[in-house]
């Protein structure tokens, strides 16, 4: 396998940043999760758009403009003969003696990109369906921006698996549900209605949450941007949680409570349908 780093192609397995990188000693940094599906990418210029804003609301700099950095990725791709994955994209505020404040402008961003094979959970477990906890959102308040600081999201996630389930769904003061540790959350309520909370800084806007809502709408299903409780989505008709990985992956129990029959949806169902097409 090879990865990029700082300019340079380079075996995986020797990859690495410099001790100095502020993304290792402070996480100050940004990152990007884009599917390569038939060995194309989805949603490249959203998953670049939102880097673009990310980099923008810390001060980062873009590593290279938007051309060049798409031709890394798609060399990466090509270099790791992945036709079915993820591409994997890191920048970090740079190398520098460790020092709170930001360097000097003259120090250049990092930029990591890797790829793999594999994309989204087993066939089996799409077909099933999965359990998701519900634990406090203890991230901070710009949830909006895809940083690299992803401790309480870690936290989140190894708490769920040690649960038995798959995806710990984080819940605010209010009892509503924020969004899962790497997916958004949503239900579809008894009228059919499909429901997710509104973008604003305590979310991340998921690509895959962008599309599915264009893909819902343009195929009349009703879609309300709202919050919704934990409460709500116990007794909703589906529920089904989404993110580049996993599309919009079925959730049949969220707690100890059965979502409906305990089967995924037919609406979750007919997204992952569209999302397919929208891939293909
Ligand atoms: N996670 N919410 C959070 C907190 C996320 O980290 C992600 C993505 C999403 C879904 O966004 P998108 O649809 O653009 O993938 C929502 C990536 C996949 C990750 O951390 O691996």
């Amino acid at each position: 396998r090879i990865a990029y780093v700082n300019g340079r192609y380079v075996p995986h397995a020797t990859a690495g940043v410099h001790v100095e990188d502020r993304g290792l000693q402070f996480s100050d940094g940004v990152y990007e999760v884009i599917a390569i599906a038939g060995g194309r990418p989805i949603d490249m210029t959203g998953h670049m758009e939102r880097l673009a804003r990310s980099l923008r609301e810390l001060r980062i700099a873009m590593p290279m403009p938007a051309r060049p950095l798409r031709m890394v990725m798609r060399e990466v791709v090509r270099r790791n003969r992945v036709r079915n994955g993820i591409v994997y994209l890191q920048v970090n505020r740079g190398v520098y003696r460790r020092d709170h404040p930001f360097p000097p402008a003259a120090v250049p961003p990092s930029l990591v990109v890797t790829a793999r094979s594999g994309l989204g959970p087993s066939a089996a477990v799409t077909e099933e369906g999965v359990r998701v906890v519900t634990v406090p959102d203890q991230r901070w308040a710009r949830r909006d921006i895809k940083s690299v600081a992803l401790l309480p999201n870690v936290l989140a996630k190894q708490a769920a698996r040690e649960a038995g389930a798959y995806e710990a769904w984080q819940v605010d003061a209010d009892g509503a549900v924020t969004e899962g540790t790497s997916t958004n959350a949503w239900i579809v309520t008894r009228d059919g209605t499909l429901v997710t909370r509104p973008l604003g800084d305590d979310i991340l806007a998921g690509i895959t949450r962008h599309t599915l809502i264009a893909l819902a709408r343009a195929d009349g299903i009703p879609v309300e941007q709202r919050a919704f409780t934990v409460d709500e989505a116990k007794a909703a008709r589906e529920a089904f949680t989404s993110s580049t990985t996993l599309l919009a992956l079925p959730v049949v129990r969220i707690d100890d409570a059965v979502v409906a029959n305990g089967a995924p949806g037919s609406i979750t169902r007919r997204l992952r349908e569209l999302y397919h097409i929208h891939m293909a």
